[in-house]
């Protein structure tokens, strides 16, 4: 079989499958497979299970021969980690006895998220996603064996996939994430997004647990109605972004824009709720109250602890503001905003009582920065285009109820009146390493000053006889 023969049939092959597609495709018009053919992005379409509040996951097939479990997107974190240990909250785990491929490496490995915290080993194995980019690759694993709060009752899910950068792996970054080595041994573009479809559907039932898509590789057209609107990376270890503004409703919160980045603002699947830091919080609450038709809400609504309950069938949503997120634009000079309507922040929970509907605040403060997690994810189809160090928004095909559209983008707004940098109060990682290096650097130069000066008169009074000892010394100089 000669190369140019193997190609044209691949190349026929190909072919036909894309037609396939093209007319299994409602609207007949689909880019479905990118040019160097090795991405199908429709085969990925719907290879997520799951909701905001227990996450989404897609199904991995791990070792040899493959064991099928269900794995949560996280985007962040960095470790591929999964069950290799029976646990009360999940039905099977990754036998690693039983895969003939996995090699333990013998290093252990913690990681801790806002909520929970597992131990393990570190080992390879080979892993391929059904509904995911064609081929195996060889892939770090982490393989859980105890944890405290991270396997939750009522998950379906068996493990975490980490799509954040190596800064973040743990226990360091050597440890290639899963997506570095799908990008570099399945040679597949370096970009993933991710459709979350949870929008406006009970966040605890289980009956039908909502559908979503993790595109590896590209960007797949059916997703998303309008333009993608980007915003840069800012750093690369979360999917860190620069917060220019909030609104409630049309109000401005009008703080300084550093404190919507204190101590940074990431975009995380990973995290149910849209966490913001507690002034901004307390602002977004106040403003709220003032423009909702409601003012006796008790504070259990605000801080988590109470839902709100109305009779069946009225909704509540009309008496809430819409919420506003200003993001910088890839034109530093300008912003584009991301808008929630209140079906995506006032959370049905499934029925407490059988002639209420029940709802909870589907935002929290935070005392470690602004988390973008899905209760605003779910609006949007949000592409992590880690080649060119960007992320992009674009209204979300399953984000509307009823035919209305649950979110919305609009751009592009000047900057000019905020900030040239609003992270600028935030503490980066390696910025903060810098800073220790720096003050370390200065106490050291700080005690050779005063051991010289410590020494020098010393020197002169031994001299004269006065004082001997080091102690005396020290003690001379602080009087
Ligand atoms: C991946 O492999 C399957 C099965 O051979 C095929 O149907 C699919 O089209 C392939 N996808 C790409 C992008 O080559
Ligand atoms: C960036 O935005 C500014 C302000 O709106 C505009 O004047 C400028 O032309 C833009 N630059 C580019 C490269 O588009």
């Amino acid at each position: 079989m000669t190369p140019t023969w193997l190609t044209q049939l691949l190349f026929r092959f190909g072919c036909l499958l894309s037609v396939l597609a093209l007319t299994s495709d409602g609207n007949g018009l689909s880019l479905a497979s990118d040019p160097s053919g090795t991405v199908n992005f429709l085969d990925m379409v719907n290879n997520l299970q799951g909701d905001s509040g227990r996450g989404y996951y897609i199904e991995m097939s791990i070792g040899t021969p493959g064991q099928k479990l269900n794995i949560l997107v996280d985007t962040g974190s960095s470790n591929f980690a999964v069950a290799a240990a029976p646990h009360p909250f999940i039905t099977h785990y990754f036998n690693t006895a039983l895969s003939s491929t996995y090699q333990s490496n013998g290093r252990t490995v913690a990681v801790r998220y806002t909520q929970g915290n597992w131990e393990g080993q570190l080992g390879i194995d080979h892993v391929s996603i059904p509904k995911g980019p064609n081929g195996t690759v060889t892939i770090n694993i982490a393989a859980i064996l105890s944890s405290n709060g991270f396997f939750l009752p009522g998950i379906n899910w068996q493990g975490i996939l980490g799509m954040a950068y190596p800064m973040l792996a743990r226990p360091d970054s050597s440890v290639e994430p899963f997506f570095n080595s799908v990008v570099q041994q399945l040679g597949i573009p370096d970009i993933f997004s991710l459709q979350m479809c949870g929008a406006g559907l009970s966040a605890s039932s289980a009956a039908d647990p909502a559908g979503g898509s993790l595109v590896m590789g590209g960007v797949e057209p059916t997703l998303y109605r309008g333009s993608v609107w980007y915003t840069p990376i800012i750093e690369e270890w979360y999917y860190q972004v620069e917060v220019l503004k909030l609104e409630v409703g049309d109000q401005n919160l009008n703080l300084d824009c550093r404190e919507y980045n204190m101590d940074k603002a990431i975009v995380d699947s990973g995290t149910t709720l849209l966490r913001l830091p507690v002034n901004v919080f307390n602002a977004v609450v106040e403003a709220i109250t003032h423009s909702s038709l409601i003012q006796d809400f008790s504070s259990g609504f605000w801080d988590g602890t109470k839902l709100a309950c109305w009779m069946k069938g009225e909704t509540p949503w009309r008496f809430f503001p819409k919420l506003s997120i200003y993001l910088r634009a890839t034109n530093t000079s300008q912003s584009f905003r991301i808008t929630i309507l209140p079906q995506l922040y006032i959370q049905p929970i499934t029925d407490v009582d059988g002639t209420l509907d029940c709802f909870r605040f589907g935002v929290s403060s935070s005392a470690n920065g602004l988390v973008i997690g899905a209760t605003v994810m779910e609006g949007f189809y949000v592409v992590f285009d880690r080649a060119q160090q960007r992320l992009g928004f674009a209204l979300s095909t399953c984000a509307a109820s009823g035919g209305v559209a649950l979110s919305e983008i609009a751009g592009p707004f000047s900057a000019a009146d905020v900030a040239a940098d609003c992270s600028a109060g935030s503490l980066k990682e390696p910025l903060m390493w810098l800073i220790s290096y720096a003050l370390m650097a200065v106490c050291g130069l700080i005690l050779i000053i005063l051991l010289l000066l410590l020494v020098l008169p010393c020197r002169r009074r031994d001299r004269f006889g006065e004082i001997t000892d080091e102690s005396s010394l020290v003690r001379h100089r602080i009087k």
